[in-house]
């Protein structure tokens, strides 16, 4: 794993962004795995500038969400839909024709979960998937205790992830319960992973993946076995927080 220590997150979004422009100019028919939430945002805004700047063309780059909440339409202010569209489509001006997301709003969850895994291999896989991490140790929503050979599926979301992610929604109660997330076994069929920690409390994550050991329970250990993960991390998420060192 290369691991990459910068002083804050907005460091870790610039350095982010430098890897994707340099990826997507590279292959400008990029196969592009977004995660959403709070850590990538920064990454997706440089990445805009740069590309804006440098008049890089997005056309043919194609994007796979991680995840889609169950239960939300599209349009709905906190659908992971509307994030990509509005963290990368909008602000560059492109259709959202090429942005492949989970629909949460599915009558037949279990049929939409294949289809989605069949829409991935159709797209001939994903060249590089952008991670964050949860402070469980989630990736995607791949909560702890979930099968390294898992596929696309449906998730009841912990509690612990639906009050992480309340900060979002104008109350806790509308955060849905349910998501549908690309498993973790499509995960490791990446050709390359960008992983983006940031901030105390995903440190517990971070010394568990970084420990190299390959734990269930911290899904995120799972990347100790991919041959081809940057893991661009904060200082604040090296350090240990002090209830651990209150342990020692
Ligand atoms: C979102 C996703 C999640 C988040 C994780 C961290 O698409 O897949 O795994 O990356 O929950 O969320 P933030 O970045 O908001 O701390």
């Amino acid at each position: 794993m290369n691991v990459i220590t910068v002083n804050d997150e907005q460091e870790m979004s610039v350095r982010g962004s430098l890897i994707l422009f340099d990826e997507i100019k590279r292959n400008p028919e990029l196969v592009l795995g977004v995660a959403t939430g709070g850590t990538p945002a920064g990454t997706y805004e440089h990445l805009v500038d740069k590309v804006l700047n440098e008049k890089l063309d997005l056309s043919k780059v194609t994007t796979v969400n991680l995840d889609e909440y169950v239960g939300l339409a599209r349009d709905h202010e906190e659908s992971y839909w509307r994030y990509i569209y509005e963290h990368l489509y909008e602000p560059l001006n492109l259709l959202p024709d090429r942005a492949l997301v989970p629909d949460g709003l599915s009558e037949d969850l279990q049929a939409e979960c294949l289809r989605y895994e069949k829409v991935i291999e159709q797209a001939d896989g994903v060249d590089l998937q952008i991670l964050g991490v949860g402070r469980n140790g989630h990736i995607g929503f791949n909560e702890p205790g979930t099968s390294f050979e898992s596929k696309t599926h449906v998730v009841d979301l912990t509690e612990s992830t639906r009050e992480a992610n309340a900060r979002f929604f104008e109350r806790k109660e509308e955060v849905p319960t349910q998501a549908i997330t690309v498993g973790i076994s499509t995960i490791m069929k990446s050709r390359s992973i960008l992983l983006l920690a940031s901030g105390p409390e995903k440190s517990e994550a971070v010394h568990a993946l970084l420990s190299g050991r390959i734990d269930q329970n911290w899904p995120v250990t799972v990347l100790n076995e991919h041959p081809s993960v940057t893991l661009i991390v904060t200082k604040d998420a090296l350090e240990k927080g002090e209830e651990d060192s209150n342990d020692q």
